[in-house]
């Protein structure tokens, strides 16, 4: 009788659970649209940056993050940059990779841009070949709201702070160049749309030096390309997060997000000599955003 009784009430509580499942998956696409299934691979690529020294800026989280982690594994030394050291040293410590090292670099200040550089290319061991430009913050204010203090902030990261590290960078190469050296800049899908805010103007900004500089030094050696992410599940879209394992996204037409993975695999493209007959062009990563 016992034993009846226990399955009995097994029976009843799996009942319970699924249906609090289906009821919470349902309050899901209700709440946030369709829950999309999706398979991305990842390509083993071996050792192709196997002897390269990277500097990811913002690599502390999300598609910084993906990135380095997959550089190291494909045996790159990586130093990734931030403005909070909690997240960079955490970052260093959840990929545990020798070769892996943070620094604390404000890219906006760029009175520290030169000594930063330095100190980078002491931890890299004397060289840097690739720079890649992923720091970046967001502000969507709409046009007629946007401060002189809100444009700043953003162009200060996204445009300024770019512009000069690169062009230290590339004072540095053009003074020790042996081999050749890559530039990936971190554009977005805003820099391939009207833009009416400061975020969108700067990822034109970045679209924009990609191009120019890429075709101006191309014939020194140094070879410049870029990606422009859609919508990528990362802090700096919250939303995506809070989803959960709901990747549905409204605003392109494959009604998904992406995974910060999903560019990283990109990323290490660019970066390894497998794209050097890539110049200038700024990869869309977007799910048909920017051309829908
Ligand atoms: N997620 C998207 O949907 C999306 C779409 C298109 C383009 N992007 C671009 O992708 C890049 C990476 O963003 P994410 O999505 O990975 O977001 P994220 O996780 O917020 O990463 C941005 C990183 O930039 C760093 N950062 C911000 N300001 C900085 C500064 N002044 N100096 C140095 N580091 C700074 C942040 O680190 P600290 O807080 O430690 O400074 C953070 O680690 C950005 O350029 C972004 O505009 C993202």
């Amino acid at each position: 009788m016992n034993n009846l009784l226990c399955v009995f009430f097994r029976k009843i509580r799996s009942f319970f659970v699924k249906t609090t499942l289906i009821f919470e998956t349902l309050a899901k696409i209700y709440k946030y649209g369709g829950v999309s299934t999706y398979s991305i691979a990842q390509i083993e690529y071996g050792n192709i940056l196997e002897g390269k020294k990277i500097l990811i800026t913002g690599g502390g989280s999300g598609i910084g993050y993906a990135l380095a982690n997959k550089c190291v594994t494909m045996g790159a030394s990586v130093i990734i940059t931030g403005r909070d050291e909690k997240k960079l040293s955490e970052a260093v410590l959840k990929i545990n990779n020798p070769r892996l090292q943070w620094l604390v670099w404000d890219v906006s200040d760029v009175s520290i841009t030169g000594s930063r550089l330095k100190s980078c290319i002491e931890l890299l061991g004397g060289n840097i070949d690739v720079l890649v430009n992923n720091a970046g913050v967001i502000d969507t204010t709409d046009f007629l709201n946007v401060s002189e203090s809100q444009w700043e902030k953003v162009y200060s990261t996204n445009s300024k702070g770019l512009f000069f590290l690169t062009q230290a960078v590339c004072r540095f190469w053009i003074d020790n160049n042996k081999s050749t050296k890559k530039i990936i800049n971190i554009s977005s899908q805003g820099g391939f749309v009207g833009a009416t805010y400061p975020y969108r103007m700067s990822k034109w900004d970045v679209a924009g030096l990609t191009m120019g500089l890429g075709v101006n030094l191309c014939e020194k050696g140094i070879l410049v390309n870029g990606i422009a992410p859609g919508i990528i599940s990362t802090k700096m879209q919250p939303m995506t997060l809070e989803q959960n394992n709901n990747i549905f996204s409204p605003y392109n037409p494959l009604k998904r997000f992406a995974l910060p993975e999903e560019i990283a695999e990109l990323g290490v493209f660019l970066i390894s000599d497998a794209s050097n007959f890539i110049v200038g062009q700024t990869i869309i990563c977007d799910g048909g955003y920017s051309i829908k």
